[in-house]
Order: C-alpha cells, then sequence, then structure tokens
C-alpha cells in the first residue's frame, strides 16, 4: 500500500479526482465501486463542478455502491442509493441504471449477495474500489471478524458503526442494525483500491493502518496490505501521526 498525507480535505480531494479520471479515460473495462458517508462528500461536490466534457466520461461507466443498510422500513432517501443518486449520480447527469446497488430489503439476501456478485462480474469486475474507513478498520461494512475471503453478504453492525451513522436516521434506536456489504475478498478483486480519510477522528485509525502492517481479521482495513496497487490517500489531521 502506498499513502500521501496532503495538507487538507480539498486536497484529498483534488488528488482522488485525478485517480478517478485515469480510471475513467483507460481502456480498461470494468466498474467502479463508491462509498457513501461523511469522507467522500467533497469528493463528489469536487466532482459536480466538472466541466461537461469531463462529466460526459462518468456517464458511460457502470458504478456500483459498496454496501447498503439492511431495513424494511427504511426511508429511500436514508439509504445509500438515495445518498448516491443526490450527492453524485443525479448532480453529475449519469444514467440512474449505471448505478447498481443492493436492496435494503431483500427477500432472500443470500440471492441478492449472489446477483451483486454476478452483476459485478458481469461489467467486468471492478477496475477501481473507492473506500473509506471506519472508526474501528471497517471497510464497506465488514466489521471487525469478517473473514479476508468474504464475499458479498450480510453483516451485523456494530454499535460503534451504528452510532457513526445514525446522523442519516431520525434516532440512533431506528438505525440499522444489519447491512449488506461487498465482502473484504470482492473489495479486494478491485484492481486497483483506493481508500480516503480524513478529520481527526481518523487519525487512530489511519495510525494503525499504516504503522503496525500486521494483516487481521480484527482490522479489516489492513486487508489493504495484501493489495498490489492499493492507496491511501489522507489530510494532514488524519495523517497526523505518520
Ligand atoms: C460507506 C462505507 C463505510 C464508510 C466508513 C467511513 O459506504 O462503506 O465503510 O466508508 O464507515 O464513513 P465516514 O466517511 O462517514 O466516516
Amino acid at each position: 500500500m502506498k499513502w500521501e498525507v496532503l495538507k487538507d480535505e480539498a486536497a484529498v480531494s483534488a488528488r482522488a479526482e485525478e485517480f478517478l479520471l485515469e480510471s475513467l479515460v483507460s481502456s480498461e473495462v470494468g466498474a467502479i465501486a463508491l462509498p457513501t458517508g461523511k469522507t467522500p462528500v467533497a469528493l463528489y461536490q469536487r466532482l459536480n463542478l466538472l466541466s461537461e466534457d469531463l462529466k460526459a466520461q462518468f456517464r458511460t461507466q457502470t458504478w456500483f455502491a459498496l454496501d447498503e443498510f439492511l431495513r424494511r422500513d427504511l426511508a429511500p432517501e436514508s439509504s445509500f442509493r438515495g445518498f448516491l443518486l443526490r450527492h453524485f449520480i443525479h448532480p453529475m447527469g449519469i444514467p440512474e441504471g449505471n448505478l447498481l446497488t443492493l436492496s435494503f430489503h431483500p427477500d432472500d439476501p443470500e440471492k441478492e449477495a449472489t446477483r451483486y456478485e454476478s452483476a459485478i462480474a458481469a461489467a467486468g469486475g471492478l477496475k477501481l474500489a473507492l473506500l473509506g474507513i471506519g472508526l474501528n478498520g471497517h471497510i464497506g461494512f465488514n466489521e471487525p471478524g469478517t473473514p479476508l475471503d468474504s464475499r458479498t453478504g450480510v453483516r451485523r453492525l456494530t454499535e460503534k458503526s451504528r452510532k457513526a451513522n445514525a446522523y442519516l436516521f431520525p434516532s440512533l434506536e431506528e438505525t440499522a442494525h444489519e447491512a449488506m456489504t461487498m465482502g473484504i475478498s470482492t473489495i479486494l478483486s478491485a484492481r486497483r483500491v483506493l481508500m480516503l480519510a480524513t478529520g481527526a477522528s481518523k487519525e487512530a485509525p489511519v495510525s494503525r493502518l499504516v504503522k503496525d502492517r500486521s494483516i487481521t481479521e480484527t482490522f479489516p482495513a489492513s486487508a489493504l496490505w495484501s493489495h498490489p496497487d492499493s492507496w491511501l490517500l489522507v489530510d494532514s489531521t488524519a495523517g497526523a501521526a505518520l
């Protein structure tokens, strides 16, 4: 894994934009996986300001959400699909059909997971997976303890993750208890992995990731050390200890 400590969130977004544009102009087939959450918002806002010519390059690309809450009564706007439509797909003028997401109320989660894996394969695999990092080191919603060889499936959310995502729900009690996510191995199957981390709350997980290089299920982000083309972009706050 290579990492870069950049001045601030704007610099991280600018650098991430370079990675995305490089991936879009390359002749390589494949889809791009996207995260939701607070971290990528500055990047999405920046992309929304691109020229129409550059935005056009995003419109023929297939995009996959990394994960989705599981909750039958979820308001669509609290879903990760809703988030990505609002922050990225609609402002970029990308056809909604080019965003593939997991259902937040699948009748058969196992079938849903298989459908997602097949859709990724049919798109030519992932050429890029963009990631955030959870306070506990989760990637996607692969919480500590998830096997490193896991594929897409259901995960129980930890209290820490529920609290971190409570801002998307009317109250903590209404926060989803489970999610579906691409597995660690699904994410690592991407030809390139790009993780973004910004802000003081990410200093501890970033420090652990970079300094303690052991690859362990108890800290899922550590799996990036086993990937031949993985990158970490952090701002000077998240990277204060590096
Ligand atoms: C969200 C996702 C999560 C987040 C992580 C960080 O789609 O996959 O792994 O990237 O929880 O979230 P923020 O950016 O809100 O700190």
